[in-house]
């Protein structure tokens, strides 16, 4: 177990923004995590666990020591004709893990496919996209807590999971290393596409009985053309998180802008697209030297090159307060600041 000091993060944010670690150890195995939190019983530094950085900001240096997870590993604990139970290590990278059970006939993750990050960091924030969420096919996690060592698990309904939310972002915030993640997809190549963009998509394809990997690969299709590809652009995909408000606050946006899109979401209120009152405010575009908010999906926010993280938080900010004083809608981020 290597402890590097001053460890540049450029390379581990997907905003590509510069910002030194502290303490930075790269762990490949349980082993070293438990030696690190043994010996962190002397340095005292607050540990930080990263996955791909995929939905972070970092505005400034961290204080602190930097985990950088590399557990790999796909191990089948059930199979049967109809299903497949999976046990990931937390490290793996996402969208390589979709691929792969795509690749076996393991279905359901397809409209997950091209989301950036680590297998570890679905559970956090529940990932979702194109009309499904990853805690429909999460079994169970397992995590090391960070100050006792001890080695834990959760089961689906104890992970309170909601609309990119879940215990890790409460609770346990701050406290767990999740190491591995288990999953049960099925053998059925039954698929899911009622979200719009998505038929849209597979529409133009000519395609009237579309496979998993055809939904796939629209998904990823739709994900190119309105997502920026952060090794090209720094970003950490949707900035903020689509806001559910009453339906009294629809109602008065109705009145200057009947198209408003909106979903069902909780008795009496609704869920509205943020990207939708981003751009209706005059944002999408924007650019500020480096930084700015992406021109296909305003709910995007960008790092063109040296753009720095304390910067790309105050735009936010002047975003969040423009959104409020227009609409009376008050946008949450999405993203974690640091
Ligand atoms: N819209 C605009 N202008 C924009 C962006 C969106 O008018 O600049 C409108 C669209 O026309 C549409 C509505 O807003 O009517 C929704 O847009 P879209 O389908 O692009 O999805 P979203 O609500 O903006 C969410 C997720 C994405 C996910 C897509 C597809 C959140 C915070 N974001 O975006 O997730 O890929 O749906 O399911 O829930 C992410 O979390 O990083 C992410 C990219």
């Amino acid at each position: 177990m290597d402890i590097i000091r001053d460890y540049n993060l450029k390379q581990h944010n997907t905003f590509g923004v510069e910002a030194n670690a502290a303490l930075c150890t790269v762990i490949r195995s349980v082993n070293d995590l438990k030696e690190v939190i043994t010996e962190n019983r002397s340095i005292k530094k607050e540990l930080y666990p990263l996955g791909g950085g995929s939905n972070i900001l970092l505005t400034g240096d961290l204080d602190k020591w930097v985990l950088i997870n590399e557990l790999l590993g796909i191990e089948v604990v059930k199979e049967n004709g109809e299903v497949v139970v999976l046990e990931v290590s937390s490290g793996e990278n996402w969208h390589q893990f979709v691929v792969y059970c795509l690749e076996r006939g393991w279905y359901g993750l397809e409209n997950l496919s091209l989301i950036p990050g680590s297998v570890g960091a679905s559970p956090i924030q529940n990932i979702g996209a194109y009309g499904v969420e990853v805690k429909d096919f999460i079994e169970s996690v397992h995590y090391l807590d960070l100050v006792s060592g001890e080695e834990h698990h959760l089961e689906n309904d104890e992970m309170k999971f909601g609309y990119r939310n879940s215990i890790f972002k409460n609770e346990l915030k701050g406290t767990v290393f999740i190491t591995r993640v288990r999953f049960k997809l099925h053998k059925s190549p039954e698929v899911n596409i009622k979200y719009k963009a998505l038929i849209d998509e597979i529409e133009s394809r000519g395609i009237s009985n579309p496979s998993p990997k055809d939904v796939s690969d629209a998904v990823i299709a739709v994900r190119r053309s309105k997502l920026p590809d952060p090794l090209v652009i720094g970003n950490s995909g949707s900035f903020f998180k689509n806001p559910v408000v009453a339906k009294s606050v629809l109602e008065k946006i109705q009145n200057n802008y009947s198209d408003v899109p909106f979903y069902p979401a909780e008795e009496g209120s609704v869920k509205l697209a943020a990207g939708w009152l981003i751009e209706k405010a005059g944002w999408k575009g924007f650019r500020d030297g480096d930084i700015g908010v992406h021109e296909k999906q305003a709910l995007v926010l960008v790092n063109y090159g040296k753009g720095r993280g304390e910067d790309i938080k105050d735009l936010s900010s002047r975003i969040i307060s423009d959104i409020h004083e227009k609409f009376g809608v008050l946008l949450e981020r999405e993203v974690n600041i640091l």
